[in-house]
């Protein structure tokens, strides 16, 4: 077959045609159908559009074929039960009234139409289990909901009006382990998350929340319509143009799968754990990029790799002359090769 295509049209577009053959299957089914990317630019009818920070119908229902199909594959019973814990404008629940399936939705915004308002999921309980339970929480403060797009005060409660993000991470975890525990066994916990660049920092929801259960797939989604699409900035970043669809299943009954995130500082002056290029290294760029021996001397005497090692000075030397990012001035004096002057 390979010759054939050679013969008639030549070793590069023969190439290049087997190429966009070989990943066509794979963007065919992007946005399409339930891949680990999903790409949805048509957000679906149910919910609203309007409201700020709305998901797309097509990515929950797309997910509730696929459990629907799992539960038939496994023989089990398939009539599945769906919660929403933070349903906004509503779309999940739409959603199961057109496919026929019973779902109870909640949110804190008290004139919620859909289900029911006033619910409160850092401190509320959840009267009901469910094989199914979505939560699309806040990104942090991106938007703020009450006062802003429901209410006319900011509850103290909403996720979106916390006073720090640590805050808003405890906030969000107690409310996720109460979901999680409410699940039936066999049932899956739905996270809907994105990241929040704000004031130049960048807060990765996904990676700092708890996870509970087990991580059956993390789906990347492209975030379409963005505020900040239609906006130009002058310094450099990286936008962010995804969100993240997280499914936990609850396996047992009793035992929960439990992950987190531990943020720590590490000073590698205290750490024998270190090599002594990594320590000069940092040590130059501690000086400003260039400094005597002296200099070098006098700071890495107080690292504890030196204080356990009386031959320090003679170390230093010897890893200054063996390695290629450091050169030499004058007579005892050294710079990095990547300093700025
Ligand atoms: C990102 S929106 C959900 C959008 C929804 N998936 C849709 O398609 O329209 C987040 C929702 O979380 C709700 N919320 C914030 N804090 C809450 C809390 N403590 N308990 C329940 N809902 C809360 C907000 O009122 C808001 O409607």
């Amino acid at each position: 077959m390979n010759s054939y295509l050679i013969n008639k049209f030549g070793k590069e577009k023969t190439s290049q045609f087997l190429r966009e053959e070989g990943v066509k299957p794979l963007t065919n089914r992007v946005g399409k159908s339930l891949t680990s990317f999903i790409a949805f630019p048509q957000r679906g009818n149910e919910g609203s559009s309007k409201w700020k920070g709305n998901l797309s119908p097509k990515v929950t229902e797309a997910l509730l074929k696929f459990i629907i199909d799992y539960k038939k594959y496994y023989n089990e019973n398939s009539d599945v039960k769906v919660i929403d814990a933070m349903a906004g404008s509503g779309s999940l629940k739409l959603l199961c009234n057109r496919l026929d399936i019973s779902c109870s939705s909640y949110d804190l915004n008290p004139n919620y139409q859909h289900g029911i308002g006033g619910w409160n999921a850092v401190v509320d309980e959840l009267p009901e289990s469910a094989d199914i339970i979505h939560v699309h929480p806040p990104y942090y403060n991106a938007i703020t909901y009450s006062g802003n797009v429901w209410g006319h005060h900011p509850h103290p409660d909403d996720l979106s009006r916390c006073n720090s993000y640590d805050e808003f991470i405890h906030k969000l975890n107690v409310a996720n382990q109460k979901l999680y525990l409410s699940l039936r066994k066999g049932g899956r916990l739905i996270v809907t998350v994105g990241d929040v660049r704000k004031n130049g920092k960048f807060y990765s929801i996904q990676n700092d929340m708890a996870k509970l259960g087990k991580l059956e797939s993390f789906i990347v989604k492209a975030q379409y319509n963005c505020s900040s699409d239609n906006k130009t900035y002058k310094k450099p970043f990286i936008p962010i143009v995804t969100e993240y669809v997280m499914v936990f299943m609850k396996e047992k009954p009793f035992i929960v799968h439990f992950s987190c995130t531990k943020h720590a500082v590490v000073d590698i002056r205290k750490s024998s754990n270190v090599t002594w290029y990594q320590l000069i290294k940092d040590t130059f760029e501690y000086l400003g990029g260039s400094a005597s021996l002296n200099s070098l001397n006098e700071v890495l005497a107080n690292t504890k790799k030196a204080k356990n090692n009386s031959h320090f000075k003679d170390r230093i030397r010897a890893t200054i002359s063996e390695n290629n990012d450091f050169v030499r001035v004058r007579r005892g004096f050294y710079k990095l090769i990547y300093a700025a002057n």
